[in-house]
């Protein structure tokens, strides 16, 4: 199995014409090093974001010409997109509301801005929950989104979290200094990012079916709870139980087989390891702290790649 899928790394993808092999250094500063140009990166802080890993997940992503499209279907705050830049995206997520936000900077970053400082404005506790609890409609899509980041940066712990039916139930919490909301030019430089890329709603299954040989899957789907009855993380209504894990298990394989390439994020625990025989396991000498409230706790990481990273660490 092993021999069969290093083959991947010496097949050669011809590198289209004039498409630009970037990759970005992950850093704080909002530079790109070179005077000052505006980095594009994650502009929402999301439960199993990668942004801290970022730099460490990297060393295992082919470079930007080794690959024709790059497909990230459990898309969250995007931190390996932005860090990556490929010329060709397929970005998604089962979240409406989040993907809304995301087409609507990508489209309008500009109008986006200008209403999520309208609400960075008036934030203050009652109007955070007036705004979380439907009191203030936003009507439009762009409203909607700009509604979305505020939220986003004034919950507590920038946590976005359902209850069964669906709404959105994280209490107010923003950071020391108010909501710490992305100005304008962070979505002017996400925005450009974004233009190169397909943002579709819908199941992870679902949206990678188009995937080709030769396209480059990123899968980072929910970890699993510590025990069968701890949910730790609610993205969605719909809660992300074992069999999902199962079903992520058997769309790698569908895809390794289609001749993409493959890598995927999840928990370094027995059961998931043991989903994934035949293929590269790395451990990540990071760990995370997930979970929210009083129920933090460490997480060790795995990637799994269906062919050998060119720059193991
Ligand atoms: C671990 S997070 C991804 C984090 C992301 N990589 C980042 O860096 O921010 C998992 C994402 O999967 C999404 N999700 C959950 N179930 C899904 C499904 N069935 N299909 C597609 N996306 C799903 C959640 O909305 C969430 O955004």
């Amino acid at each position: 199995m092993a021999k069969r899928l290093a083959k991947h790394r010496s097949r050669p993808i011809t590198k289209k014409k004039g498409a630009a092999v970037r990759r970005t250094t992950i850093d704080n500063s909002g530079s790109d090093g070179k005077g000052g140009l505006p980095v594009p990166r994650p502009f929402l802080r999301w439960a199993g974001g990668k942004q801290r890993l970022a730099g460490s997940l990297l060393e295992f992503v082919p470079q930007n010409d080794e690959y024709k499209r790059y497909f990230e279907p459990f898309f969250g705050g995007g931190a390996v997109f932005f860090a990556i830049q490929p010329e060709q995206a397929i970005l998604s997520d089962s979240n409406n509301e989040l993907i809304n936000c995301y087409r609507q900077v990508q489209a309008n970053p500009k109008v986006v801005s200008a209403l999520v400082r309208r609400y960075a404005k008036r934030d203050s506790s009652s109007f955070f929950y007036n705004i979380r609890d439907g009191n203030h409609k936003a009507r439009t899509k762009v409203a909607k989104a700009a509604r979305f980041i505020y939220l986003n940066k004034a919950a507590f712990n920038g946590i976005y979290r359902v209850n069964r039916k669906g709404k959105f139930n994280v209490p107010y919490g923003p950071s020391e200094n108010g909501p710490a909301v992305p100005n304008c030019v962070a979505l002017v430089a996400a925005s450009g990012c974004l233009k190169r890329a397909r943002i579709v709603a819908g199941d992870f299954e679902f949206v990678v079916r188009n995937a080709n040989r030769g396209d480059l899957v990123y899968l980072d789907p929910p970890y699993p709870p510590r025990s069968d009855t701890a949910y730790f993380v609610h993205y969605s209504a719909d809660r992300f139980g074992w069999d999902e894990q199962l079903r992520v298990a058997k769309v790698f394989r569908r895809l390794a087989r289609r001749g993409c390439l493959v890598m995927l994020s999840n928990a370094d625990q027995k059961k998931v390891v043991s989903l994934y025989k035949g293929f590269y396991v790395h451990r990540l000498n990071a760990t995370r702290w997930l979970g929210s409230n009083g129920d933090r706790f460490r997480v060790r990481e795995i990637v799994v790649t269906n062919y050998v990273p060119a720059k193991m660490p």
